[in-house]
């Protein structure tokens, strides 16, 4: 297969979050179509875990519909999230070309590790599992989005070791 660079790109969000220019392409992918709300709703919640409101109103604009019925899908549909529910996230791609480089596999093991499954989240309210169909950033399969942070070649053993680091850290402030 030949490489396939990753080209840089500017996220277009003032925040400078990366994960913008996820939703960037999404929204390029299907020509700001207004039609495709859900789809980009669905996408933008495998990317960010859940639509927080400042994630709606960046959709809305892009994709040129009133806020009012990016809240109104957001909030119809029971699968849309407007909450996080873990303390931390953990979305893996499971695309075509994630699939390809082993994503089942490392599906497996997190499961495993976490005792819960993709769109769980663990018992302890630590970590929730969320699957994402194509983030757009294939060249890097397989990848996950690890909190706020897109990482691309991830293998079973960093994802289990950052599950880890996630589990035995307290979320109890310093006195
Ligand atoms: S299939 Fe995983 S980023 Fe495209």
């Amino acid at each position: 297969m030949a490489a396939e660079t990753q080209k840089q790109e500017t996220p277009s969000h003032p925040s400078g979050d990366k994960r913008f220019t996820l939703i960037d392409r999404a929204i390029k992918k299907h020509q700001s179509n207004g039609d495709a709300l859900i789809e980009i709703l669905h996408v933008a919640q495998g990317i960010f875990g859940y639509l927080e409101q400042d994630l709606l109103i960046y959709v809305a604009r892009a994709l040129k519909v009133p806020f009012s019925r990016v809240y109104g899908v957001a909030t119809f549909y029971h699968f849309f999230r407007l909450k996080p529910q873990g303390e931390h996230s953990l979305v893996l791609c499971t695309g075509t070309a994630c699939y390809v480089k082993g994503s089942s596999e490392v599906q497996k093991a997190v499961e495993h590790k976490c005792g819960c499954k993709l769109g769980e989240t663990t018992a302890d309210g630590k970590i929730s599992l969320m699957s994402a169909r194509c983030i757009g950033s294939c060249g890097l399969a397989p990848v996950a989005i690890l909190d706020n942070n897109v990482e691309g070649k991830m293998t079973t053993a960093e994802l289990l070791e950052r599950i880890d680091q996630w589990q035995n850290t307290s979320d109890e402030a310093p006195a």
